[in-house]
């Protein structure tokens, strides 16, 4: 079967760390979609929820933290974005793993649109800065 979202190269923020992260994040919900096109058990399920869940904010918390060095202007209508999407991924609990031609039809939807969107057009922004701000440090040094 093939992946649900394919990585392509336009999804790269040209910056290593956080692409891997991004890509962690994809591979959970292509992960997801193997499981509900499958017909495979809840409890796995309930797992790449909670995997979901916990990459979510790990991603989000590291890229606060730089952003925060970086003194990247729009850090706080970013860090909103952050927790508006932190708080839906935590909904997606309520869920019934019955429930699939809703998972398969909105969920997985949503989750691929404000992942890809969210790159392309806010992680971007802030990439510029903190590559700036690594180039200064490391020219001070
Ligand atoms: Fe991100
Ligand atoms: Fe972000």
């Amino acid at each position: 079967m093939p992946d649900f979202i394919v990585w392509s190269d336009e999804y790269s923020v040209r910056f290593d760390e956080i692409d891997r992260q991004h890509r962690q994040i994809i591979g959970i919900i292509n992960e997801m979609f193997q499981l509900v096109k499958g017909g495979e058990a809840e409890e796995k399920f309930e797992k790449i929820l909670g995997d979901l869940k916990t990459y979510t904010e790990t991603h989000f918390a590291y890229e606060e933290g730089i952003m925060r060095i970086a003194e990247f202007p729009a850090f706080e209508e970013h860090i909103k974005l952050h927790c508006g999407m932190a708080e839906k991924t935590a909904g997606l609990f309520k869920l019934k793993f019955d429930d699939k031609e809703r998972i398969k039809e909105k969920v997985l939807d949503f989750l691929k649109d404000w992942w890809l969107g969210h790159i392309r057009a806010k992680d971007v922004e802030y990439v510029p800065y903190v590559k700036g701000l690594s180039e200064k440090l490391s020219s001070n040094t």
